[in-house]
């Protein structure tokens, strides 16, 4: 399966701030935000991923990412010239998909939960079309909006209505398969002129093939559009970090969680970081995972 983190857009719900370059590359507490949706695609065991961000930005993505080598894993890059929607990924990632299944990651959304992995892993072994999730919010009409009949089968899903029929927002990750380009590319720009998500997973519905999976009330959902919700974001962050002792969106300890590096990779990658705490963390997380049994290796406590 392959991956895609849609990281464009002017961040125009963040100015000034966005104006200094990619909001995907604020920083959310102790790291870059790319670093979150990131990490969550190499927990759903994807190891080829492709990053789309503005032309001028993505330089920089580039300097902090590489080609993903030291991550064991493969990054490439796309420009996306225009913001024009999320669907739009879709034509820019058509020779990184190369007909295969995708999943796709908008840059500025942060996931963390107890099975959030095994749930991923889970979605995109039974793929049959698209996998869209469900999470319930306070303010649904600020999102994609899902609409379940009483036995909780997905029956209508809306972008940002003025009334939404339930609070079931839908976050910025989805699974597809191979069909999602040609869908992507017979879709008209919206009322407000772009390519919407929601219309390409609005063709799956009526081909019967979208599967809605919910989010349970173990996994924390959060976007970090304006400043209020960037805030947010890095302090839960630190929150869970310093309360349990761990740390989220680490894509390094993913890494050789996931088996992508080795643990004196890892250990390497920390050191060169050894200043930091972010850097003795990884360190520490290498230590570990050579020390005690196979059983006991997992310093995430990842299901
Ligand atoms: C986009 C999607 C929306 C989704 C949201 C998740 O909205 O259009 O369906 O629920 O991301 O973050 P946007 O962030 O572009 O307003």
């Amino acid at each position: 399966m392959k991956g895609i983190i849609l990281a464009g857009g002017n961040g125009t719900r963040l100015r000034p701030l966005s104006l200094v370059g990619s909001k995907q590359l604020a920083p959310v507490y102790d790291k870059p935000m790319i670093y979150y949706p990131l990490s969550l695609l190499m927990l759903a065991g994807i190891s080829d991923i492709l990053v789309i961000a503005r032309p001028t930005e993505l330089p920089l993505f580039r300097r902090l990412l590489g080609d993903g080598g030291r991550l064991g894993i493969s990054i490439g890059y796309a420009a996306q010239d225009e913001p024009r929607g999320i669907a739009d990924a879709f034509r820019i990632g058509t020779d990184h998909i190369a007909g295969e299944d995708s999943a796709l990651i908008l840059g500025d959304n942060l996931f963390h939960g107890a099975n959030l992995p095994s749930l991923l892993r889970r979605s995109a072994r039974r793929l049959n079309g698209c996998v869209l999730f469900g999470h319930q919010v306070a303010d649904p009409q600020r999102f994609g909006v899902a609409e379940v009949d009483e036995a909780g089968r997905l029956v209508a899903i809306e972008e940002k209505p003025e009334c939404p029929r339930s609070s079931l927002a839908i976050p910025g990750l989805y699974f597809f398969d191979g069909e999602v380009v040609d869908i992507a590319k017979g879709l008209a720009p919206s009322a407000r002129g772009e390519l919407e998500i929601t219309d390409v997973l609005r063709a799956y519905l009526k081909a019967g093939r979208a599967d809605l999976m919910w989010l349970g009330r173990g996994v924390t959902w959060l976007d970090t559009g304006t400043a209020e919700s960037l805030l947010e974001a890095g302090l839960f962050v630190r929150d869970v970090q310093r309360r349990q002792g761990i740390r989220i969106g680490c894509v390094e300890e993913v890494a050789m969680h996931m088996g992508f590096i080795d643990a004196d990779a890892c250990y390497r990658l920390g050191e060169e970081m050894a200043n930091s705490s972010y850097g003795r963390y990884l360190m520490d997380c290498a230590r570990i995972s050579g020390r005690l049994p196979a059983s006991a290796r997992q310093p995430g406590g990842w299901p």
